[in-house]
């Protein structure tokens, strides 16, 4: 199954804070379920919540119970800013939901019914182009990858984090499936650890050969020549290339810089946030405290510390070698380079 899919008028997702001990499928019928499915992080990976806040929007418009289009329109930025206030990185989220709006103002004079359906359809097309888009990326990153690589990844960037593939794992199943011989390096990525429980299940399934290491050990690993290149995903992008990813994706970069390794991020072109200048201006996520202070439910530190999560770090544009989207690989000048590749989307 996909990672989200809509059916018989629900939203199918598989719940990711089940996984890998246990692969459950769980639906969403009202877009609160979906806000709810986002929030707590039973879906995430940024291309996988701005499908999930599209198909809310669609949830939305089938239990709208609206007879103009005036009140159809409030019932729907009711839903939009609803499912906006989940999760504040990613912008994913807020281009899907933008997407959504924009069609919906567009439609405005066709008959409420077969609105509907065509807001449904857009969701639909925003899933499948995920995918193709994935594919893309894909193709054009692995001709990064040679054979006998070995590659670090962080957190989730597969399929789990989209609708199918992946974007930084994506490149790697590419390569893989090219028949190039790698080896995949997977942090576990605390203190969510979506790579012990998320991509370490993934690359199990499509049996390529990976080891898996606690996210002290990469500098070692680096220090030792044991990585050829570092592939990571992105939740946000400013416009000068500056990356929002996973916590502790910035600490790689600098020991990528420091032992020669070069530093790829993988994501598709609905990621890059031309409306800000820098990553400084990228809003980071802070999570709950419990997050650092248990394990599976389980205490591990005095109970009452103080703790800081943040969820997301900054890495300045200077460490990244490139940026993998499915147009085509963008070099420095970032800022230069970027924006010619957006325009020609
Ligand atoms: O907090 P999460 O699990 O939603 O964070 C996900 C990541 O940081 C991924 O690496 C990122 O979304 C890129 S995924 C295609």
């Amino acid at each position: 199954m996909k990672t989200i899919e809509w059916k018989d008028g629900k939203v199918f997702l598989i719940d990711q804070r089940k996984l890998p001990l246990k692969y459950k499928i769980i639906n969403c019928s009202t877009y609160q379920e979906v806000a709810e499915a986002i929030k707590k992080m039973k879906i995430r990976g940024a291309p996988a919540i701005g499908v999930a806040a599209a198909f809310g929007i669609a949830l939305a418009a089938y239990s709208s119970k609206a007879s103009t289009y005036g009140e159809f329109i409030q019932d729907m930025e009711k839903a939009k800013n609803y499912l906006a206030l989940t999760r504040p990185t990613a912008v994913n989220l807020f281009w899907a939901l933008e997407r959504m709006m924009n069609l919906i103002n567009i439609k405005k004079d066709v008959d409420l019914f077969k609105l509907k359906d065509i807001i449904l359809q857009e969701a639909e097309n925003i899933a499948r182009e995920d995918i193709e888009i994935n594919k893309a990326m894909g193709e054009q990153g692995s001709s990064l990858i040679k054979d006998g690589d070995s590659i670090l990844t962080h957190c989730n960037a597969g399929a789990l984090a989209t609708v199918d593939h992946g974007t930084a794992l994506g490149v790697i199943r590419t390569a893989f499936k090219e028949g190039k011989k790698i080896h995949v390096y997977v942090d576990e990525t605390r203190p969510v650890l979506q790579g012990a429980r998320l991509t370490a299940w993934e690359l199990t399934q499509k049996k390529i050969p990976f080891t898996l290491i606690t996210d002290n050990m990469a500098g070692f690993l680096m220090y030792q020549k044991k990585v050829n290149l570092i592939i990571v995903g992105a939740d946000r992008i400013a416009r000068n290339g500056d990356v929002v990813n996973k916590i502790g994706t910035y600490s790689l970069s600098v020991l990528a810089r420091e032992n020669k390794v070069p530093f790829y991020v993988a994501a598709p072109i609905s990621t890059i946030d031309m409306s800000l200048k820098s990553g400084e201006e990228i809003p980071i996520e802070e999570r709950d405290p419990k997050e650092v202070t248990h394990i599976s439910g389980k205490q591990i530190a005095p109970a009452g510390v103080k703790v800081f999560n943040p969820a997301f770090d900054i890495t300045p544009n200077g460490y990244v070698e490139a940026i993998i989207t499915e147009k085509g690989i963008i070099r420095k000048p970032f800022e230069k380079n970027i924006k010619l590749v957006v325009n020609t989307a």
